[in-house]
């Protein structure tokens, strides 16, 4: 079983990375993980060459994703929440899915997805709604050929309590472990 974690937190031993820590550990078979913040992966620009050409111009640490993306079994959209969204480096990585628009719609390629579970681990300072950077994940999550989706795991009040305290999130990401494992 392989697992892709996208990860939109700057931070090495924050509250997102706490929670993955919890999850890194539970979860059997392969895991791949890439931090948005350090992986190098540009935005879309609309280049457009994805249009005419059965690939992204762009050659970067995206391509590994786009690699393990229709192999996977898993995914990972974990991320603190910046003004209600996820984070910007992370939209920047998900604009590259683009590619699969532009393949179905102008050269009428549909890149084959294993079938896929998906999930969505957010981390807040405060308690203001996640629904908006939950609701993204999701609709990206699907983009990204996931028909199953686990209910998001939120950790609000991070200013307050550290994530890996929180042990309904902890529970979460539990859950999550339970859902994917499940067959
Ligand atoms: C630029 C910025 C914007 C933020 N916006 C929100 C927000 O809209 N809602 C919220 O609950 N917390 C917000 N926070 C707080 C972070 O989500 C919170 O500190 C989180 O626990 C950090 O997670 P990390 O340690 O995994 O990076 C913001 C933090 C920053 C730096």
């Amino acid at each position: 079983m392989k697992t892709l974690i996208l990860n939109g937190s700057p931070r090495k031993h924050g509250d997102t990375a706490s929670l993955l820590e919890i999850f890194r550990c539970g979860m059997g078979g392969e895991i791949f993980q890439t931090d948005a913040y350090y992986a190098e992966i540009s935005p879309c620009t609309d280049c457009r060459f994805c249009r005419t050409h059965p690939a992204c111009a762009v050659k970067d640490g995206m391509q590994e994703i786009y690699d393990l993306l229709p192999e996977c079994d898993n995914i990972v959209i974990a991320s603190p929440i910046y003004f209600a969204e996820i984070t910007g480096k992370l939209l920047d990585l998900f604009s590259r899915l683009q590619y699969y628009y532009n393949s179905r719609f102008y050269r009428g390629e549909r890149i084959v997805f294993k079938p896929k579970k998906g999930a969505v681990i957010l981390v807040g300072g405060g308690s203001w709604s996640a629904d908006r950077a939950a609701e993204t994940a999701a609709c990206l999550l699907k983009e990204m050929g996931a028909s199953e989706i686990h209910p998001p795991v939120i950790s609000h009040n991070t200013d307050r309590l550290p994530a890996v305290k929180d042990t309904a999130a902890t529970d979460g990401v539990r859950s999550i472990i339970r859902f994917f494992e499940q067959v």
